[in-house]
């Protein structure tokens, strides 16, 4: 048989893991995996990223948390999440049961020793393939907006928790910059093993009538189609600043919108906003991508990356 006979080859490795699909869920949009399990078949997406896990356990922002935009939706949530130590006690026994789900832990702290600590935690657990270093999320006064934002702080943060990382550390970069190339090359030298991006963008609705912001929290994080243009310009100027793998997202929906990211110079995807609307979205892009690559004659969807004509 061949190759075209069995179907495209839709294996990426992205720092030395193998995903048997690029197609990978993202953080803070697909719980912690067990949620979806009935929903979607995990074995045919690529993976997914946990919830964002802290030292101690966060209960997030008030509501409103969540709202809708044109085009996307806001969120403050907050970064709620139940604390390292019960994710590996309540939910990971259940995770490793489950077959052929990759599963990459995203990590944040308010502290650079916060993210040590739970890398430290999540060291000693079974059951994880990767860490995502969440450097960019606009939401906490602390932390994520300085980290993402500062190069010396990112370089300062990235480089002890690889040393700390027992696991491929992929550092999720913030959008919320002037140069992401720099940001991604601060990481890279740091010493991360691969890069994602986007994380939300920071924005601000109001109310016209109560004259109030829509979100509790005033400013909220930005996600969905609505960023995807930017989100695909920002993975392109990352991917010609580094020589690691990008792993790229912002307002996928479709399968042709993986594909434009990879052409830009994505090794592989992520699918945020698009599980809200539907919970089976990131599997559908998944299989989606395959018939794609059909399609097009793509008998290897590795060959995507970094292949737009742009020049
Ligand atoms: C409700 C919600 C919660 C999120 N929580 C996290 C999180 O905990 N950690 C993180 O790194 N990113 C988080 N994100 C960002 C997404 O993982 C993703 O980077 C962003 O939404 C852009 O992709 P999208 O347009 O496909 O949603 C969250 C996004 C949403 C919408």
């Amino acid at each position: 048989m061949t190759t075209h006979d069995k179907g495209p080859d839709m294996r990426v490795t992205v720092a030395g893991v193998e995903f048997r699909s690029p197609v990978i869920a993202a953080s803070g949009t697909f719980g912690y995996g067990i949620e979806f399990e009935e929903i979607v078949s995990l074995e045919r997406i690529g993976g997914f990223v946990t919830k964002g896990l802290s030292r101690e356990p966060m209960v997030g922002n008030a509501a409103p948390r969540i709202i809708e935009t044109a085009a996307g939706m806001m969120n403050a949530i907050g970064l709620q999440n139940m604390g390292v130590r019960p994710f590996i006690s309540e939910k990971l026994p259940k995770l490793r049961k489950l077959p052929g789900a990759v599963v990459i832990a995203n990590v944040f702290g308010f502290t650079i020793e916060d993210c040590l600590e739970v890398i430290g935690a999540l060291n000693d657990a079974e059951g994880i393939a990767m860490y995502e270093l969440n450097a960019s999320c606009p939401n906490t006064s602390h932390g994520g907006m300085v980290f993402g934002t500062d190069p010396a702080l990112l370089h300062e943060l990235t480089a002890r928790c690889k040393a700390a990382a027992k696991r491929p550390l992929m550092v999720k970069l913030s959008p919320n910059v002037t140069s992401i190339g720099q940001m991604a090359k601060v990481a890279e030298d740091g010493g991360a093993d691969a890069v994602s991006l986007v994380n939300t963008f920071v924005a601000l609705s109001i109310d016209v009538v109560t004259r109030k912001p829509r979100i509790a929290n005033v400013t909220g994080g930005l996600s969905g189609p609505a960023i995807r243009p930017i989100a695909v310009r920002m993975v392109h100027e990352a991917s010609r600043a580094v020589k690691i793998p990008v792993v790229g997202m912002g307002g996928i929906v479709r399968a042709q919108d993986a594909v434009e990211f990879m052409l830009a110079g994505a090794t592989a995807v992520q699918v945020g906003t698009a599980s809200y609307a539907d919970p089976r979205a990131v599997e559908n892009i998944a299989n989606g991508l395959r018939r794609w690559c059909a399609a097009h004659e793509v008998t290897h969807v590795s060959s995507l990356t970094g292949a737009a004509l742009l020049n």
